[in-house]
């Protein structure tokens, strides 16, 4: 596929077939991420793949039941709340695969790296035909110590990018995008 036919195409995939996702695709997705650029060629990325349907489950109610304690409708917004409380929604939307992308230092571009790293790969998913949506609402809990211990992350690193890969049960349809703000400062 074309670059730009995967960046127009490329869409948040939140419906999914049962079908795993093989171990060389995945490893190529992250090779594909690898080649991000990254402050002072830090390379500060760490990819946990989680495939463990189980384990994806237990990882989802955790982090709802840690959404609805500790965010009472200031970061999550209301009409996630009802999601939250809704005992069939999972927040990796049936995927069969998380990439976990968590920056190894705290360093001051970690979220910065990790995020470039995110967009690579989830081109090249869209290159190989598959799915993938960042799941923003995992990554609090993801950084909790029990959410760092259940990856076997190190103390110090930050989980940024939780990445869901799979094959498409539907397309969705194409998000409108703004206009860009575009200010010229030119002759
Ligand atoms: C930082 C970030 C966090 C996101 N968190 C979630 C999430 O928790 N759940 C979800 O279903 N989609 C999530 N998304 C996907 C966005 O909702 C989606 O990218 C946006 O609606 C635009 O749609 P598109 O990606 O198809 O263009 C997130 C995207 C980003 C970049």
């Amino acid at each position: 596929m074309e670059l730009e036919q995967a960046i127009h195409s490329r869409r948040a995939v939140r419906e999914y077939t049962e079908e795993a996702v093989e171990e060389g695709t995945l490893r190529k997705l992250i090779e594909a991420a690898i080649q991000a650029p990254s402050a002072i060629n830090e390379q500060p990325w760490s990819f946990t793949v989680v495939t463990d349907r189980e384990l994806l489950a237990r990882i989802s109610a955790q982090t709802k039941t840690y959404l609805q304690r500790s965010t009472p409708g200031r970061i999550i917004p209301e009409s996630l709340h009802a999601r939250l409380e809704d005992s069939q929604f999972n927040i990796f939307h049936g995927a069969p695969a998380l990439i976990v992308i968590a920056s190894v230092t705290r360093s001051r571009w970690a979220a910065e790296n990790c995020a470039l790293a995110a967009e690579n790969l989830m081109l090249a998913a869209c290159g190989e035909g598959l799915g993938t949506c960042w799941i923003g609402l995992a990554q609090t809990w993801l950084a909790t110590t029990a959410g760092r211990r259940t990856l076997g992350l190190p103390a110090g690193s930050l989980p940024v990018a939780p990445i869901i890969v799979g094959r498409p049960a539907a397309l969705p349809a194409p998000v409108p995008r703004k206009e860009p703000r575009i200010r010229w400062l030119g002759p």
